[in-house]
């Protein structure tokens, strides 16, 4: 199992441990965190919940062999469990973003409650050179957060960006040194012990309440295209060109 899990002190940690393959994520991963966010949710002990890697990585997205092989069906597949998971999560959820954080490494992000990054860290949403589309409601969340010509080098050109530019866009709360981000983040969600456990799942619905069902659509409706994206001769073409170790070639495609 490449999950780590255990509450300490009032925190849930889902600790993402597969440094081998720098934490690509398959869908027995996706399931493990999906079932400790929702036992999270129910373990009245569990205050926070702590999301973190390794260091170096926090996590390479989608293991691209599982995408080859075994793309998502549809909407109870283990990566959909998860992104409804963390999505619908009451209680506040913190990042520990250790090292570099690709595809959905970045995207899920967008739906934690306090996200700290490490000063290594490098951030990137490659769908597009994937031959894929954006997922997890980055589609709508990344132009709304940078602006449209901002939000296209990241979605359409796939440029990696710095932990310094996700703080300045509102992806994340601070910078850290490497090696203080977990600690820093764990201290982060520990202060959670010492607030009013009602008030805060209250303050945390209202807060995010009124764009569930909206970005649940926008999910649904990435997920459509995804699925017929991950299928298509270009994804195909680069998942192998990523294995292969060379550059994609596109050229053949209209
Ligand atoms: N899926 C499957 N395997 C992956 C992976 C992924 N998402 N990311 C890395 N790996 C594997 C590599 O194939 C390699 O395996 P090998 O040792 O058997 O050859 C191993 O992990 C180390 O990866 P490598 O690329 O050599 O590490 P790096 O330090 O040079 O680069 C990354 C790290 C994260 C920048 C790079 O691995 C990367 O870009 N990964 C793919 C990210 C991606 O496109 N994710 C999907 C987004 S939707």
């Amino acid at each position: 199992m490449s999950i780590r899990t255990g509450v300490v002190n009032g925190v849930a940690t889902i600790e993402i441990a597969r440094p081998e393959k720098k934490n690509a994520l398959t869908m027995a991963m996706y399931q493990a965190m999906a079932d400790a966010i929702e036992g999270a949710g129910r373990d009245p002990a569990v205050r926070a919940i702590l999301i973190t890697g390794q260091p170096g990585v926090f996590t390479s997205g989608n293991d691209l062999e599982d995408f080859m092989q075994r793309p998502p069906q549809g909407g109870d597949s283990p990566v959909y469990r998860f992104m409804l998971a963390l999505l619908a999560c009451e209680k506040p959820v913190v990042a520990a973003v250790t090292g570099a954080a690709v595809g959905i490494g970045t995207t899920l992000l967008l739906h934690c409650d306090l996200v700290y990054v490490s000063d290594e860290a490098r951030l990137a949403m490659p769908f597009v050179s994937l031959g894929l589309v954006p997922e997890y409601a980055s589609s709508t969340i990344v132009p709304a957060l940078m602006g449209h010509v901002r939000a296209a080098e990241k979605l359409l050109l796939g440029d990696p960006f710095t932990a310094a530019e996700a703080v300045e866009v509102g992806i994340a709360n601070a910078v850290l040194p490497a090696g203080e981000v977990l600690p820093h983040a764990r201290r982060v969600a520990e202060r959670f012990n010492g607030l009013p456990p009602a008030a805060v799942r209250e303050s945390k619905k209202l807060m995010r309440g009124p764009q569930l069902e909206a970005l649940r659509a926008t999910i649904a409706a990435e997920g459509e295209v995804f699925g017929q994206r991950l299928r298509s001769p270009e994804a195909q073409e680069a998942f192998r060109a990523f294995f292969e170790k060379r550059k994609p070639d596109f050229s053949q495609f209209s």
